[in-house]
């Protein structure tokens, strides 16, 4: 396996990323975890160090451990990580004047070919992506330059005997076109041959997981969402009837949900299941609120009052959650010194502490789409782990103001029938999240001969890649009357359809 020293980079994780698409697997880990007992016991076939928004000529800037350089080990350094290496190694670094560059620069080649260039300079000179302040001035002994722009003399550097790269550049971004191929050479000089496939990933994580574990109980929330669901679907493989699932029924999925999942999960899967029919519970507690935050807190805090409820009895000493990678990723926090902030995500917030419950979250290493090539590779099928994001407080927070049972029941129509279209015209995959939200406002309309005084709905649709910003989905107005006029006809209730053509920011995808 390859470590990437993490220097605080913003881009780290797309290092990660486009290793991973060479299927070796990498961890990234910050500068100040590292030390020799680590290296030593992580014991990688190869080091990245990453780039960060240090300057190695300040005191307390961070460093590698002196030790990394002699292990023998093949090492690539990037923007800050070739900075660290230089100095560290003998070489000076100088602050800006005049040659910071940040945006897009030409490399071009000095007479000697690099291996881990090989592919580069089809023309005479690559586009990169760079983003520094300071600059080597001097090189360390035994490197030799290979390639230069503008404002770094030093943009490539190797010392080939001791399998030493350093860059100024990012290849890990877009803006280096062929920043990939400068990864996939790395990789195959260190003698990674990418066997790290989602069936090897599946192996591994089931050992770690009886490893774990032992032969005590685990419980896991299963909310019918990807991650809980893949994450499911493994621990049932590693630990079968260890494993209880509990899911937490609130009266405010979709149609046909509750059932899907629960078929899918006891009788396909043959799993544990709880089925917590709540629905009484979260209704009643719910009646009469229609502040989105209230609506919030309510449910979070019944959710886990249930969950404790069916959980309790069984006595397990482990929670397991479908926590992902960017979520656990220790960033590196420079303001205050040489503190780190560490994001931590809890999707059952506040369980573990209640219960006195250990964590196990299988899925802790992969990305979204990882995932979902697990799930696949666990035999689920695609169109499960290809669906769309679902929240927490469900149909709650699409029903803005006061929720009835009436509106629930009117927006579960309306919303299969939309999501319906979607997949006939083959939307679906195209489309990051899409629902129907039931607006507090009744509208008269006139159907036959008769008045209507029914609800108006809202259609959402939105292109996104991690949801912190989103687009709406351009439609086509065939698509969208097409759609109206069957929910129209289709649902009663409801009388008037629209669009929701609102970005984020700064709308928010969800109503409330
Ligand atoms: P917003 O509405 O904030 O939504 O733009 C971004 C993404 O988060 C989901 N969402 C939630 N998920 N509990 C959840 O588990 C919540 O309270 C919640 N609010 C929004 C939303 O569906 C979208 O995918």
């Amino acid at each position: 396996r390859l470590l990437i020293i993490d220097f605080g980079s913003q881009v780290t994780q797309l290092i990660a990323r486009r290793l991973r698409e060479l299927n070796v697997y990498c961890e990234i880990h910050p500068f100040n975890n590292v030390d020799e007992k680590f290296l030593r016991e992580f014991d990688p076939k190869a080091v990245i160090l990453s780039g960060g928004p240090s300057s190695v000529i300040d005191k307390d800037s961070p460093r590698a451990p002196d030790v990394l350089f002699e292990m023998g080990l093949p090492i690539l350094g990037i923007c800050y990580g070739q900075q660290v290496m230089m100095h560290q190694l003998g070489g000076t670094v100088e602050r800006g004047h005049g040659t910071a560059e940040f945006g897009r620069a030409y490399v071009t080649p000095t007479a000697e070919k690099l291996d881990i260039l090989q592919g580069w300079f089809a023309t005479d000179k690559e586009q990169v992506w760079m983003s520094h302040g300071d600059h080597v001035s001097k090189i360390a002994d035994g490197f030799s330059v290979y390639g230069t722009s503008p404002n770094a003399p030093f943009a490539v550097t190797a010392d080939l005997k001791r399998q030493f790269y350093a860059v100024q550049f990012h290849p890990e971004v877009h803006h280096t076109p062929n920043g990939a191929m400068l990864y996939e050479n790395f990789v195959r000089i260190a003698g990674f041959t990418g066997d790290w496939t989602m069936g090897a990933y599946r192996e591994q994580a089931i050992a770690a997981i009886r490893e774990q574990v032992g032969d005590e109980q685990v419980i896991c929330g299963l909310s019918g969402g990807v991650d809980s669901s893949v994450a499911a679907v493994l621990l049932h493989e590693a630990i079968g009837d260890q494993l209880t699932c509990v899911f937490v029924d609130h009266g405010l999925l979709r149609m046909g949900e509750a059932e899907e999942v629960v078929t899918m999960f006891r009788d396909h899967y043959n799993m544990k299941l709880i089925h917590a029919q709540e629905q009484e519970l979260f209704l009643g507690e719910l009646d009469g609120q229609s502040d989105p935050e209230t609506k919030r807190k309510i449910i979070g805090k019944l959710f886990i009052d249930v969950f404790d409820k069916h959980a309790r009895p069984i006595g397990a000493k482990f929670l397991a959650q479908g926590t992902l990678y960017p979520d656990v990723i220790e960033s590196v926090s420079f303001s205050g010194g040489p503190s780190v902030t560490i994001k931590s995500h809890h999707n059952v917030g506040g369980l573990p502490e209640k219960m006195d419950m250990k964590l196990v979250e299988p899925l802790r290493e992969l990305f979204k789409d990882e995932v979902r090539a697990l799930g696949v590779e666990l035999g689920l099928p695609p169109s499960f782990v290809g669906r769309h994001p679902f929240p927490g407080p469900g149909l709650a927070i699409r029903c803005p103001g006061e929720i009835t049972r009436d509106k629930l029941e009117i927006l579960r129509r309306a919303d299969a029938v939309y999501i319906d279209q979607i997949r006939k015209h083959g939307l679906y995959d195209d489309i990051w999240q899409a629902f129907v939200a039931i607006l507090p406002v009744r509208t008269v309309g006139v159907m036959g001969d008769g008045r209507t005084y029914d609800f108006a709905c809202a259609l959402r649709a939105v292109t996104s890649v991690d949801g912190m910003t989103a687009d709406y989905y351009p439609f086509s107005h065939e698509f969208l009357g097409e759609t109206a006029t069957r929910i129209i006809n289709e649902v009663e209730g409801i009388n008037r359809v629209t669009y929701d053509i609102t970005s984020k920011p700064p709308g928010t995808i969800e109503w409330e």
